[in-house]
């Protein structure tokens, strides 16, 4: 099998070189740039042109519990991977025991309504779906609570054979507060979002793809290797356009059928007022691969 070689740059401040790769497959070679002042994620870039950003979880004792100062850390990590035109997708993960246990039970657990309504909580945690590039969880272990949520606003979803998914809030007292009434329900329908919420079930990660949750299931060890190799094959066409092609599907889930197919119309339209279009199209007619240039 061929070895791949990641050269790993994170956000960079006093570089050292990493070697822990416990959860990259023996045949992968990579070396990291350490860097970084965030203290619950690490962050990095991936792939042989790297082009795909890598957002890792690491509260390891608490499950990688969702805690606010964690949650402002994703948020400003996917914030500057959208803003840097050499990336071209984005990659959440955890470990391979938790991708997220849920929102932090012990932080918020005196909240009250009050101060929920002065702060919105949980309005901040919305920065991972609003990002203009693709964005991919890449789920080993647990994925509870807010952490299935956070799966359920990137993109895609890939899991690991040991994935775990579920919405166990009803068994605390609460209801599931950042999309798991309302992403999950829409992604599996309404008999089985009932039964995951009702119950507070934990279902495995080939349930979770028979239902239409996730879109694969890989052994653990191999799960962010293939979510990488997916990063670059998205991340290898145009920017400009892979952005229109997501904004357009995100609208099936906020139009009616026709206002959709309206808004995919214009759009395929436009696409045709872009220099990658011409050049997509022209490469297709030469035989040969596209050059884009994101215009
Ligand atoms: N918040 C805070 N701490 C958590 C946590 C959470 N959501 N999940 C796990 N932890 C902590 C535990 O308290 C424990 O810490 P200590 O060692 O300091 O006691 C540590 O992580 C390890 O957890 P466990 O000992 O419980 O590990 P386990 O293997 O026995 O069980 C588990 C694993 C089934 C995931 C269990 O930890 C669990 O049920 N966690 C809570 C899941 C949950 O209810 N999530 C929903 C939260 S609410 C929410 O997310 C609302 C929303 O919509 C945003």
């Amino acid at each position: 099998m061929a070895t791949i070689h990641f050269s790993r740059i994170l956000f960079n401040r006093s570089p050292h070189i990493v070697k822990s790769a416990k959860y990259f497959p023996s045949s992968i070679k990579f070396y990291s740039v350490q860097a970084s002042n965030y203290e619950f994620i690490k962050v990095e870039k991936s792939g042989e042109k790297k082009n795909v950003g890598i957002i890792t979880l690491n509260r390891p004792k608490a499950l990688n519990a969702l805690c606010n100062k964690l949650m402002n850390e994703i948020n400003d990590a996917v914030s500057k991977f959208d803003n840097d035109e050499n990336v071209g997708a984005i990659i959440l993960t955890g470990n391979e025991r938790a991708f997220a246990a849920g929102a932090d039970i012990k932080e918020m657990m005196n909240n009250t309504f009050a101060s929920n309504i002065r702060e919105n909580f949980l309005e901040h945690w919305n920065g991972i779906a609003k990002a203009k590039k693709p964005t991919i969880a890449a789920v080993n272990g647990y994925a509870l609570g807010g952490g299935c949520e956070i799966a359920m606003m990137c993109d895609i979803i890939y899991a690991g054979d040991k994935a775990k998914f579920g919405q166990p809030e009803i068994a605390i007292g609460t209801i599931p507060g950042a999309g798991g009434t309302q992403r999950l329900t829409r992604a599996i329908g309404k008999s089985k979002a009932m039964e995951l919420v009702l119950t507070g079930n934990q279902i495995t990660a080939d349930e979770a793809e028979k239902i239409g949750l996730i879109s694969k299931v890989v052994p653990a060890d191999q799960l962010l290797n293939e979510a990488i190799k997916l990063g670059e094959k998205i991340s290898s066409h145009s920017q400009l356009i892979v952005s229109i092609a997501k904004e357009s599907v995100n609208k099936a889930y906020e139009t009616t059928l026709q206002e959709g197919l309206s808004y995919e119309r214009r759009m395929f339209q436009a696409t045709f007022s872009t220099k990658d279009q011409k050049e997509g199209m022209s490469a297709f007619v030469e035989k040969r691969a596209p050059k884009f240039t994101k215009e």
